[in-house]
Parts: C-alpha cells; sequence; structure tokens
C-alpha cells in the first residue's frame, strides 16, 4: 500500500477515536492503565507493592463504583493476600510465581470463593449461601499468586431470569451497572460489571463467561479485549451455569497481553470438570499461550468475513471502520476472504429455531440444581426454591416489573429427554456443516467480524472461541470492538491476530480522564 494511503488509513483510524470528554489538567494516577508487565517490571524494581497497587484500586472503587455499579463486594482479604504476594516476593526462594503473582482480579459474581464473599448472580436469593470451596478457576488463580480483590456485577442471572426485560448490567443486588463511555448507554451483558470494572481502571484484570455473547458483547460496549475460551479450556466447576455445552470462563482486560496472561493462569485440567477440561487440555500448547503475543501476527493468515445477514442491521460508522480495519489486516499480510456464506445462518442466528433456547431452558434446570445441591450452605436447593423467593421478595428483586418468565419456563422441563437430544445433535450438525465446513473448505485461520455477530451466533452455539479488541467509537462516544474466532483450540492463531491488530491501531482510550469529575458528565442520581 502506498504511503498515503497508510497516512490516510491511520488518519481515519485517529478520528475515529477522538477522545470523547477533553479535560485540561494532569493525570494524577500514573498507575491507570498500567498493564500486567509493566506492573510486574515496578514490582521487580522495586516501585511498587502489591498491596499499594491493592489500595490505589480500593481508592478508585470507593469513588466510581456509586456511579458506575459495576463491583458487588470487595474481598475483606484482598488486602491480607497483597501483603503475602509482597512478603513472598521479597524471600529469595520464590520470586514470581508467574505473571499474575501481586495482580488483582475480578471475579463475576457467578463465581464460587471460599472466603468472605457471597456468590449470587447478582440475586438476593443466594446472599449468604456458602459454597464451601472455590471454583476451579480460582483455585489456579491463587496458586499462580494472584490477588482476589472481589466480586463484579452482571446482569443477574446472565439475563436468564426475564431475557429480553431485565436490562443488560441491571441486577437486584448492585442496580443498574453504566456504561462509564456514554451516560445511559447500553453496558450489555452479561459480563457486564467485569468488563466495566476493567475499562474504567478499577481492577487489572477480571474473569467473565459466556454462554451466547456474554463476553465479547460487554467488551464490546465497553471498549475493553473479551477473550472466551474454547468451552473446556477453562473449568467451569464452581461457577452457576447456564448451559454446560456453551458455558466457558474467560479473561477481560485493557490489552490482549493482559488478558493472554489471565487466560495461562486459568486454563487446564480440573477434576471436577473432567470431561471438557481434559478434552480441551490437549490444545495448550507447550509454554502457555504468552509465546503468540507476536506484533507480525497477521502475515500470512486466511480470514473469512460474512457479511450477511449482519451488515444489513449494523450501524453505518462501524461498517466503515470494519472496511478500514480489513485494509490495514490485508496491508498487514492477510488474506481476506471476503462475503462467505454461513449454510443456514438465519436459522443459527435464531435461537428459537436452532433449539438453543429450548436446550437451554433444560439443561438451565437441570445444571442449577445440581449447582445448589452442592452448596454447603444456601436457603434455595432448586430452581423452584429460587422462582419462590422471588415471590416471596417482589421489591428487592424488581419482580413486577421484570417478571421471571423464563425460569418459570425452564421449571416446566424435565431434564434431557428425547427432544433435548435432537435438539443437541441439531445444534451440532448446524456447526459442522456450516462455521466448520466453510472453515475447511476456505482453509480459513478465523473468522473477523465487526462487533458482536459473530459471538452471538455461530460461535457460541459450537463452543468456539473469539477475542474481541476495542476498534473504534462511534460519533456518539459509543464504542465497538472486532471479534476475531475461529475452530476450537485455535487461540494460538486468534491471539497472534488480535496482539498484531491491536499493537497496530492502538484504539482504546479510558472512559474519561483520570481527573475529570465523573459527576458532571454523568445526571443519574448516586443515592
Ligand atoms: C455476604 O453477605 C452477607 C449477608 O448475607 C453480608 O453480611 C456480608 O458482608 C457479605 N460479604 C461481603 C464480603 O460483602
Ligand atoms: C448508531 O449510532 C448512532 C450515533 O452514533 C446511535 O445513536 C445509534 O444508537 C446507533 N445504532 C445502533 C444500532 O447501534
Amino acid at each position: 500500500m502506498a504511503p498515503k494511503r497508510l497516512l490516510l488509513l491511520f488518519l481515519r483510524l485517529i478520528i475515529l477515536t477522538v477522545p470523547i470528554i477533553t479535560v485540561k489538567g494532569q493525570d494524577d494516577f500514573t498507575l491507570a492503565e498500567a498493564t500486567i508487565e509493566g506492573l510486574q517490571r515496578a514490582f521487580d524494581e522495586n516501585k511498587l507493592t502489591s498491596l499499594q497497587l491493592v489500595d490505589f484500586y480500593l481508592h478508585r472503587i470507593e469513588n466510581l463504583n456509586p456511579l458506575l455499579r459495576c463491583i458487588l463486594e470487595i474481598n475483606p482479604d484482598a488486602r491480607v493476600q497483597a501483603e503475602g504476594a509482597d512478603r513472598e516476593r521479597r524471600s529469595n526462594r520464590h520470586r514470581r510465581r508467574s505473571f499474575m503473582h501481586g495482580i488483582p482480579v475480578l471475579l463475576k459474581d457467578s463465581i464460587d470463593t471460599n472466603d468472605e464473599m457471597n456468590t449470587t448472580a447478582g440475586s438476593y436469593a443466594l446472599l449468604g449461601s456458602v459454597a464451601g470451596r472455590d471454583a476451579g478457576v480460582v483455585e489456579k488463580l491463587r496458586k499462580a499468586g494472584a490477588v482476589i480483590l472481589g466480586k463484579a456485577s452482571l446482569t443477574e442471572w446472565y439475563s436468564f431470569r426475564a431475557f429480553p426485560i431485565i436490562p443488560n448490567g441491571w441486577c437486584a443486588r448492585g442496580g443498574q451497572a453504566q456504561n462509564p463511555y456514554v451516560a445511559g448507554g447500553d453496558t450489555c451483558g452479561s459480563s457486564s460489571g467485569s468488563a466495566i470494572s476493567v475499562a474504567a481502571n478499577m481492577v487489572s484484570v477480571s474473569l467473565g463467561s459466556e454462554t451466547h455473547g456474554s463476553i465479547i458483547c460487554p467488551a464490546d460496549y465497553n471498549s475493553v479485549v473479551g477473550f472466551k475460551p474454547t468451552v473446556g479450556l477453562t473449568s467451569r466447576a464452581g461457577v452457576i451455569p447456564v448451559l454446560p455445552k456453551q458455558d466457558t470462563i474467560g479473561p477481560m482486560a485493557r490489552t490482549v497481553a493482559d488478558a493472554v496472561h489471565l487466560l495461562d493462569a486459568i486454563v487446564g485440567f480440573d477434576p471436577r470438570d473432567s470431561e471438557a477440561t481434559s478434552e480441551a487440555a490437549r490444545f495448550i500448547p507447550d509454554g502457555g499461550y504468552r509465546q503468540f503475543l507476536n506484533e507480525y501476527g497477521i502475515m500470512g493468515k486466511r480470514l473469512g468475513v460474512i457479511r450477511r445477514p449482519f451488515f444489513d442491521t449494523m450501524n453505518r460508522s462501524i461498517v466503515s471502520a470494519f472496511e478500514n480495519h480489513l485494509d490495514l489486516l490485508r496491508a498487514r499480510g492477510a488474506t481476506i476472504i471476503d462475503d462467505l456464506e454461513i449454510p443456514n445462518i438465519d436459522i443459527i442466528s435464531d435461537p428459537t429455531a436452532s433449539g438453543e433456547l429450548m436446550l437451554m431452558q433444560a439443561e438451565f434446570k437441570s445444571s442449577l440444581n445440581q449447582y445448589l445441591k452442592e452448596l454447603r450452605i444456601s436457603s434455595v436447593r432448586s430452581l423452584a426454591d429460587i422462582i419462590e423467593f422471588n415471590q416471596m421478595n417482589p421489591e428487592l428483586e424488581k419482580l413486577e416489573e421484570y417478571g421471571q418468565h423464563m425460569f418459570i419456563e425452564s421449571e416446566k422441563t424435565n431434564g434431557i429427554g428425547e427432544k433435548e437430544r435432537k435438539a443437541a445433535e441439531y445444534l451440532e450438525k448446524l456447526s459442522l456443516d456450516g462455521f466448520e465446513k466453510v472453515m475447511k473448505e476456505q482453509k480459513l485461520d478465523a473468522l473477523v467480524a465487526p462487533g458482536i455477530s459473530l459471538a452471538m451466533t455461530v460461535l457460541a452455539i459450537g463452543g468456539y472461541p473469539a477475542i474481541s479488541v476495542p476498534a473504534g467509537y462511534q460519533s456518539n462516544g459509543m464504542p465497538f470492538g472486532i471479534c476475531f474466532g475461529g475452530l476450537k483450540g485455535s487461540e494460538p492463531k486468534l491471539i497472534e491476530m488480535a496482539y498484531a491488530f491491536e499493537q497496530a491501531t492502538r484504539l482504546r482510550k479510558p472512559p474519561f480522564s483520570q481527573s475529570f469529575d465523573l459527576t458532571s458528565h454523568f445526571h443519574f442520581e448516586t443515592a
């Protein structure tokens, strides 16, 4: 590409990212926007301790959370854990357990911890329940030396209580979480708190979970990196389930490298989720995923683009930014195979037609009941108990306003019978004859798409991995991302492309200047 065109391209990219709020004044917090590698360097050079870092975030949370409402609980042990990480680093024997040593992490409030914190999916029904053990991913995080900072808000029950009536980012315990870029803007869900807290520099990184777009979509809408691993690459044990065939736990971060360091700490076999994790463990490369942070990672890749039916309904500014991004990918050595079609895409995009919704309703009841049965202490032991709790506490749970129609439908189901087995087989066939066939026939390394179209459709039903990277802002300040998705186990390629794209564009901006007075931008009540 001629240098002049490249320059124009970059100018257009830059114009897309003009900060929404321009503020004069100094940036007081150099810790904001710090990366994990930067923090580890500061630890090594004795310029920073984990305890100082935790205190920095606690201060930010105290100031910002009343406005953004993205965090439900602070871990009372966080400072003690940070001191422990500092002490261990000072001792000669183990200087650093991993890249996550001493790094604060927030967990979506559906991930069990064996400590003072509650795990509630945002609902009062589970407040006071005790799991009695860490989720599989939390065990791994603690071994890696991470500090568990707290629990992030989410769309209550992953919005499965009453989709689509429950607003994205709302839960009874936390109220309405706010998009940090646009007052009143959609936060998407369900891992909304995990995305917002990272975007607003209230933590280093966080964990979200995804069944159908729940990591990729809030990452997209809050301008962070969302990483949805292949189902089974990360253990789901001790995480409130929706549909085990599709549930996966993954990182949300400000940079691809941060997401990858977190991923490296949580992947692997877990005897409590043995079938899925042993099958996916064969995908984990020797030396982990860090080696794929390759700034030339776009070179030689074959990327497919599916336009129909998504582009027609997509915002024009997002589509035109995407065309520029395709140019950039080509300029960096990718081959773009444009305008591919996925057979049966209309069925795949419609959870009722594909049977996905029906399967979810049956599996949600049986897997949730199993989860509730295993809690050490709880006053609710079944979906029926939760429905009853909501009926007894209509004001707490805003029952009149939002209802619980999906819970009631789910409660009517009766395990996995013939109908459900057929639906599961049909979904598998849609993936094999659709996405997998196109990937193989066209010899693609990945699909690339603007926004969330891929994540909510072909990638969701097959348990395939995806990474969303910030890709610009609309004229009203609303962020959007670009999504790379591939076959099971294709994380190395996705990381290469996502990292190379990010390094070439660096489009993410923090949502507001650190010295900016948020209250003058957001006009919602803080009561
Ligand atoms: C967990 O919930 C109980 C209420 O049942 C509350 O007293 C406690 O403070 C909560 N834990 C944390 C860490 O906020
Ligand atoms: C498209 O962008 C405009 C302005 O940036 C915004 O008001 C509108 O809500 C967007 N529409 C969609 C579907 O995202």
